[in-house]
């Protein structure tokens, strides 16, 4: 894993963003992996400066989300169809034809899970996946537990997960179930991308990083991927043991392989 520790949220949010900037400017067709939630909306936040003030194409690109509750509507305001619309589809040039976030809803949802998988393929894999991490080191929904070979499918949130998720739902119950692609999925992008910024993370993030791999950390699984990049705050990095090595490794990086 390379860890990158930068002061705050919004460092974060530059760094991941020009990385994201760089693989679209170089490769105008990339298959981009998408999250939700706050750490990521500051991600879009700055791609879509990138968009409006240095005409950063997404015409081409296609992108495939992470997850998304079951029985929402995709209007709903809590819903990640919403959120995404919200935060970077409806404010960048991408084409809706190549957008897809995983289906929640129709009689053969496990078969609809399957042709998102297949969908993933056929678009070449994922050049880039970009994650959050949840305060229980799930990553996507992938709860703890949860297989790391798994696949797109159906999961039960837990009642850390839900509560996190309150705010939008304004009084409404959070849905139980959501679906998520699968640990193995995510494994199989070409890089992936975790930011995470605040002290709510710092201790999920320390046992994603230093601790060892386990399903009661779906997070951790990153270990196993050979080009992991994660970007914390001060804050999320608090409990990280080997701190200052990260940094002496940034420091110290040689040319080619910034
Ligand atoms: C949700 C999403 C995750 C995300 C997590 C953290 O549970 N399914 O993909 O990583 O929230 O979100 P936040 O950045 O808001 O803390």
């Amino acid at each position: 894993m390379e860890v990158i520790v930068v002061p705050a949220a919004q460092d974060v949010a530059m760094a991941a963003a020009g990385i994201i900037s760089r693989l679209v400017a170089g490769k105008p067709g990339a298959v981009l992996g998408l999250a939700t939630g706050a750490s990521v909306e500051r991600v879009y936040a700055e791609l879509v400066l990138a968009h409006q003030k240095h005409a950063l194409d997404f015409s081409r690109i296609t992108t495939f989300n992470l997850d998304e509750y079951v029985g929402l509507s995709r209007s709903h305001p809590a819903s990640f169809h919403a959120f995404m619309e919200k935060h970077l589809l409806g404010r960048v040039n991408v084409d809706r034809k190549r957008v897809h976030l995983p289906p929640t809803d129709g009689d053969d949802l496990a078969g609809s899970c399957e042709q998102f998988e297949r969908d993933i393929r056929a678009a070449g894999g994922i050049d880039l996946q970009l994650l959050g991490i949840g305060r229980d080191g799930h990553l996507g929904f992938n709860e703890p537990t949860s297989s790391l070979a798994s696949r797109t499918r159906i999961k039960t949130l837990t009642s850390v997960t839900r509560e996190a998720n309150r705010a939008g739902f304004g009084g409404e119950e959070v849905p139980l179930h959501v679906v998520t692609m699968g640990i193995g999925t995510i494994l199989e992008a070409r890089h992936c991308l975790l930011v995470a910024d605040g002290p709510a993370k710092a201790d999920a993030v320390a046992r994603m990083v230093e601790g060892p791999l386990t399903a009661m950390v779906p997070a951790s699984a990153l270990q196993l991927h050979p080009r992991a990049t994660i970007i914390l705050d001060e804050a999320a990095a608090a409990r990280l043991s080997l701190r200052d090595y990260y940094r002496e490794v940034q420091r110290n990086k040689p040319d080619w392989q910034r």
